[in-house]
């Protein structure tokens, strides 16, 4: 049997494609364009198993899509390809229209052409599983959890187009039968993630001695997931979730973004007593606020615990020093990311808009 994974080569996808690789019997293939976000030594020893084939694909491309679609013959789709920083999307929103929005159009409309092409016991298994992010859901106050019911309200460009693509799966299953389950998850944090996102920010800008840049007061909230508690969860999803159900996924973990940033400080000092910027809490540095900062995420994990029986396994103090050591311990993986184009740079504050 063959799955195929939009956006294996990414932070969270090539955890899913790592386990399922680890765990079960299949072929997994990774469909990906590899943007600056796609990296395949995130995959580990699973880059060279038999059982994974790489297709160096854009979900836009219809062609490339469907010919995957009918050489692989998949029994379910995995979609995680997308541009996922938001910052990112306020410099320039039009790359996450094009594969947030036309991308998932395209890969629905190519799978929906292909399940009709299965036999019928095959096409009665086969499965279009979505992934998507809390952020959909706007922001709460001071109290208060996000459900499977709370209403969309996006306010960023990248939450908006994840927004759009949920809607589109949701309207393929209702209108064409296409069987779709949908994610909605929180921060992710841990291994392989690109040094763009708040936790990897963090750690390599203090190895540096450099500035740690906390927008506006810091008082900001996340409710982070360990990424490898995700794709457990993900898998979980695929195989048992109900069709035509959305699964909220969180880690039980809300913490302001400066807590996050004086506990980053507090590991390094901890794994790095000889080092030269120790305490690593005196790098912490107050700067301009992200345009549409969302105050707080917090998720209400129960369905998914109810129904799959599925909880995350680690608390934010023991993924974080994991995540952390992992930093420490892969500078390689970093350090050529680093040599190229991005250079852990602020981004974000809307200067660029023409792109
Ligand atoms: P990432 O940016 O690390 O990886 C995205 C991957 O998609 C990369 O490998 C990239 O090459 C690929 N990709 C991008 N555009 C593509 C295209 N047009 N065609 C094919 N491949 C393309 O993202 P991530 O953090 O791993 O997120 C994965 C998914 O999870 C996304 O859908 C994201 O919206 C969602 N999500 C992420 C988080 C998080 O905290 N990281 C939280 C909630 C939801
Ligand atoms: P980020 O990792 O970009 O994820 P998201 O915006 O999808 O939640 O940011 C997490 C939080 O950290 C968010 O409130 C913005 C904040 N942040 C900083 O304070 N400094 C930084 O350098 C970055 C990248 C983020």
């Amino acid at each position: 049997m063959t799955i195929i994974v939009t956006g294996g080569a990414g932070f969270i996808g090539s955890a899913v494609v790592r386990r399922l690789i680890r765990e079960t019997g299949e072929t997994i293939v990774n469909l990906d364009k590899l943007t600056y976000a796609g990296n395949l030594e995130s995959l580990g020893a699973a880059r060279d198993n038999p059982r994974h084939v790489f297709e160096q694909v854009d979900i836009c491309d219809m062609a490339a899509v469907q010919a995957v679609l009918a050489r692989h013959k998949p029994r379910a789709i995995m979609h995680l390809a997308a541009e996922s920083h938001v910052d990112r999307s306020i410099d320039g929103p039009g790359e996450f229209i094009q594969t947030n929005v036309v991308g998932t159009f395209t890969l629905l409309q190519a799978a929906r052409a292909y399940r009709e092409t299965l036999a019928a016991e095959a096409r009665g298994q086969f499965r279009f599983h979505h992934v998507s992010t809390d952020e959909v859901y706007g922001t709460l106050g001071e109290t208060g959890l996000f459900t499977e019911e709370t209403a969309y309200s996006p306010n960023s460009p990248y939450s908006a187009s994840k927004a759009s693509s949920d809607h589109l799966v949701r309207a393929w299953g209702e209108t064409f039968g296409l069987p779709a389950v949908v994610t909605n998850c929180s921060n992710n944090y841990g291994p392989c993630q690109f040094p763009e996102k708040l936790i990897p920010v963090l750690i390599l800008k203090a190895l540096k001695g450099e500035k740690l840049p906390i927008y506006g007061k810091g008082e900001n909230v996340r409710d982070w997931l360990y990424v490898e508690d995700h794709a457990e969860a993900l898998c979980l999803v695929m195989e048992q979730g109900r069709i035509g159900e959305t699964y909220n996924i969180g880690g039980n973990a809300e913490r302001q973004n400066i807590q996050v940033a004086r506990a980053v400080c507090a590991i390094l000092d901890d794994l790095l007593p000889n080092s030269p910027h120790r305490p690593h809490e005196s790098l912490i540095s107050f700067v301009a606020d992200r345009p549409g900062h969302d105050a707080r995420y917090a998720i209400d994990a129960s369905k998914i615990a109810r129904e799959l029986g599925w909880k995350p396994r680690e608390s934010f103090e023991s993924g974080l020093r994991k995540t952390v050591s992992w930093y420490l311990e892969n500078r390689d993986w970093w350090q050529r990311i680093l040599s190229g184009d991005y250079r852990v740079e602020r981004i974000g504050l809307g200067k660029e808009a023409s792109r």
